[in-house]
């Protein structure tokens, strides 16, 4: 089925002047941007976002990280898209990686991992209505 995810192209890919490379692969996957922004997070909304890891060790220092510059959430649409971008991006921990994976190629290490991706379906919609309104969504408009 045509399905939807949520990336953020992290603080350290903006750093690291990675947004055209990593768009690029994205982009020759096969996924089609159907919404994009570049915006940056204080340590309230990256908390909010990762709610779910609010118990964690690391839970502070992911925040500390996603608000410690500008990011690019995007809305990426493809047949199959929240399992082929996780096989894009590759594991968490850019050690664990397969070659030729975004990761592999580009993350420092678990934390600072040049990109985030939905886990599930109803995930990577309550993901994306964090970031974009409906009517920042292109491919929802008239
Ligand atoms: P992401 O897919 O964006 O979702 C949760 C993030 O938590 C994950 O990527 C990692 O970057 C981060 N994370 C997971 N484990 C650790 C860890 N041990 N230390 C720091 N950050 C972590």
């Amino acid at each position: 089925a045509v399905e939807r995810t949520l990336t953020i192209l992290k603080p350290d890919c903006v750093r690291k002047n990675l947004i055209g490379e990593v768009t690029k692969r994205i982009q020759e996957a096969g996924f089609k941007i159907v919404a994009m922004k570049m915006t940056k997070l204080t340590e309230d909304t990256a908390g909010g976002f990762y709610a779910v890891h609010k118990e964690r060790p690391f839970f502070g220092e992911l925040v500390e990280f996603m608000s410690s510059g500008p990011c690019v959430p995007m809305i990426l649409e493809k047949e199959n898209a929240i399992a082929d971008f996780r096989e894009l991006i590759g594991a968490t921990n850019p050690e664990e990686a397969d070659e030729g994976t975004i990761r592999a190629d580009f993350a420092d290490s678990v934390g600072e991992n040049i990109v985030h991706g939905s886990d599930s379906v109803e995930n990577g919609k309550i993901e994306a209505n964090y970031f974009f309104a409906e009517s920042e969504v292109v491919a929802n408009k008239a």
